[in-house]
């Protein structure tokens, strides 16, 4: 069964991306594929002089990264481009040097914002970086999520159903993505 990590760009507890993200999994209609979170936020800084001596937290994130078959990345936009955690964890996957944890490994991404363009600048950039680590990632449907609060009930489900109809169809095509490049061998 392909287990796909979702991965939060914003590390605030009432981050909206969280708040999208944590949906995701309820929308998808293959059964045989699991979720789990990877959590950025209590990662330091990263600097290439810890190499060979990295923190615990460091190196449960990387092992995390590679046990999964593909990521999707929901990420916020800030001043244009990606958060800085996410960068930041970003590059500690990329470390050591040669053991990039996102090469040949499958990733879709989109975001959230309260604007109807947010996140689109924070994207590309995105899309720039994993490029750069050689990561399949998906190109359609491109998502840029419209957040309104008032579309979600208490218990955190989506109600409106144009919404739902959105993230079902980008969490549907990741999976199919993931499964495409990343076959799981029975
Ligand atoms: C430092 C900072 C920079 C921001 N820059 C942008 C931006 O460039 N574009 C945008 O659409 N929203 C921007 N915002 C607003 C975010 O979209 C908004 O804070 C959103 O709630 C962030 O997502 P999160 O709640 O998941 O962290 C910025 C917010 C912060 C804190």
């Amino acid at each position: 069964m392909p287990k796909i990590g979702i991965l939060v760009g914003s590390v605030a507890d009432a981050s909206i991306n969280r708040v999208v993200a944590n949906v995701l999994p309820s929308l998808v209609t293959d059964e045989d594929v699991s979720f789990e979170f990877i959590d950025i936020k209590d990662l330091p800084v990263y600097n290439y002089e810890l190499d060979g001596n990295w923190p615990q937290v460091a190196t449960d994130f990387k092992n995390q990264v590679e046990g999964v078959d593909g990521v999707i990345i929901v990420t916020p936009e800030y001043s244009r481009s990606i958060p800085g955690a996410l960068k930041n964890a970003l590059d500690w996957a990329s470390r050591p040097w040669g053991q990039n944890s996102f090469t040949g490994k499958p990733t879709a991404i989109m975001g959230a914002s309260i604007s109807t363009v947010g996140t689109a600048a924070a994207q590309q950039h995105l899309r720039a970086i994993l490029g750069h680590f050689n990561s399949p990632t998906m190109g359609q449907p491109e998502t840029f999520f419209h957040f309104a609060a008032d579309s979600f009930g208490q218990d955190g489900s989506l109600q409106d159903e144009n919404q739902r109809a959105v993230l079902s169809n980008f969490v549907n095509a990741a999976v199919a993505h993931v499964n495409q490049f990343a076959p799981v061998s029975v």
